[in-house]
């Protein structure tokens, strides 16, 4: 027996004309029923334009000016903010269940992920994940490592003493093999059918990183016709593996493999549809996320000599100490991929002395929250130190630090992503120095995580 899942998308969910008009309804509500909390109301270009470009002024602004709970308009809708270890508590655990993944703008990713754990909730949510988490328990990420340390030491030759490295895109097409060997057990080197998977989901992909103009086009030869034609040839080999897969009872060391025979309690099983669902989700959320991070760590690395020298020398020394898990902790602090948490209220609630709606966007944001003043010390110095033992974070309230996101849906890849970001980490730092480019300065991108905008050359010398 399957789980059954959730009715099909309603076109409110399918279509992101169909939120708006569902946005401009509850705005239209609000006016006699409890108002949106304070904040920047007015319809304005310039404030749309520079939150697309980069969010965090814009959102610490507000948090000055306003408190922890307020309102922005962005594009056309409000959206309702919350900030700091209060906030972040209150939506990510002690009042979890008053906020829906799947009416919040989680919905955008329903065309390519269907319904796996980012757009799904409730009983259904819990219940896959269940299934789902034997994947992710830690006698099987140590079963991961030597997929993962074969890849490192296959893409290494690709970094050479003397020249640039873009680092970005280095660590990306490793951390793609990796997630395509295993999470599918495809191996691009075995086969064509296995490259073309891997392309044709960097071209799915793509959709999201694209201007949110862009992305709500429809008609041919839009950015959605596009991620639409790749998203069917890739739904054809996915579907066809799990069809070869349950017929041949092939299994192996991966987690498609573990989702085919994955059951509950009761016996209820992940049908087809909802494996595929499942996988394409796990390779979205894991992707990105750990390129990113290692990108952000060399280049804080790169500008912060000291804390080079003192990890190389902890590696160096064979047990590091942590050193390498502090600067992990300390980089996905400054640069916390998955950066914006979009929710939809179910109820209306009240946070920090203001009501707030119910059935109205509202986000959670790890990288603004990181980044307060009056909650982090030098908020925007690289200090991995404050990650030591009864160093300033043990002294933090609850939710101040939430990268991974908490409570019952705590990121379920965090343990694979912390093993792959280690790995590949340690194994750069063992061979070489990553020094940015004179005169490099950073540019970020937010969409669907933050990153480097243009990859992150950097020059390459031997470990000294
Ligand atoms: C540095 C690496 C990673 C970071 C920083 C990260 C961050 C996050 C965050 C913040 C969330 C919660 C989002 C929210 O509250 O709105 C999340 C959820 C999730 N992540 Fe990760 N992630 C990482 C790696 C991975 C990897 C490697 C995988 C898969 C192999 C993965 C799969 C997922 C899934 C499936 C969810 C949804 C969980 C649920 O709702 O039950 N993540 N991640």
């Amino acid at each position: 027996m399957s789980l059954a899942g959730p009715p099909p998308p309603s076109l409110l969910e399918r279509s992101p004309y169909g939120r708006m008009a569902l946005d401009l309804r509850v705005e239209a509500r609000s006016r006699t029923a409890i108002p949106f909390p304070p904040g920047d109301t007015r319809f304005s270009v310039t404030r749309t334009q520079r939150f697309a470009r980069n969010p965090l002024p814009i959102l610490l602004d507000a948090y000055d000016r306003h408190g922890p709970v307020f309102t922005l308009r962005i594009l056309h809708g409000l959206v309702v903010f919350v900030l700091g270890p209060q906030a972040n508590h209150h939506l990510l655990v002690s009042n979890a269940k008053n906020f829906s993944w799947r009416q919040g703008h989680f919905s955008d990713l329903l065309p390519l992920l269907g319904d796996g754990l980012l757009t799904i909730d409730g009983d259904f949510h819990r219940r896959s994940r269940k299934i789902m988490l034997p994947a992710f328990h830690t006698q099987r990420i140590r079963e991961s490592y030597a997929t993962i340390e074969a890849e490192t030491e296959r893409a290494l030759p690709l970094v050479r003493v003397g020249e640039t490295l873009d680092l970005y895109h280095w660590t990306r097409e490793l951390a793609l093999r990796i997630a395509m060997r295993a999470l599918f057990g495809l191996d691009p080197d075995r086969s064509a059918r296995d490259v073309d998977a891997a392309e044709e989901f960097e071209q799915a992909l793509g959709f999201y990183a694209r201007d949110y103009t862009l992305q709500i086009l429809r008609g041919p030869f839009t950015p959605w016709a596009r991620m639409h034609r790749a998203r069917q040839r890739l739904d054809a080999l996915i579907l066809s593996e799990i069809t070869r897969r349950r017929r041949t009872g092939e299994r192996g060391e991966d987690i498609l493999s573990l989702l085919l025979d994955a059951q509950d309690e009761d016996g209820s099983r992940l049908s087809d549809q909802h494996v595929r669902d499942e996988v394409m989700t796990l390779l979205f959320a894991g992707h990105d996320t750990t390129t990113s991070t290692i990108s952000f760590m060399f280049y804080e690395l790169s500008r912060n000599p000291d804390a080079r020298d003192r990890l190389r020398d902890r590696l160096a020394a064979g047990d590091d100490g942590g050193e390498l898990r502090r600067v992990m902790d300390e980089t996905l602090r400054l640069y916390p991929p998955a950066w914006v948490g979009p929710r939809r209220s179910i109820e209306a609630f009240e946070l920090c002395g203001v009501r707030v709606p119910g059935g109205v966007p509202v986000n959670y944001s790890s990288w603004a929250s990181h980044r307060l003043p009056d909650v982090w010390e030098q908020p925007d110095a690289f200090r991995p130190e404050r990650f030591a033992e009864g160093g300033e974070v043990s002294k933090l309230p609850k939710g101040a630090y939430v990268p991974f996101g908490g409570g019952s849906r705590t990121c379920i890849g965090m343990r694979f992503g912390q093993a792959e970001i280690a790995v590949i980490a340690r194994a750069l730092m063992e061979r070489f120095d990553l020094d940015l480019l004179p005169g490099y300065h950073l540019r970020t991108r937010q969409m669907p995580t933050i990153g480097p905008v243009g990859g992150l050359p950097m020059r390459v010398r031997a470990a000294a």
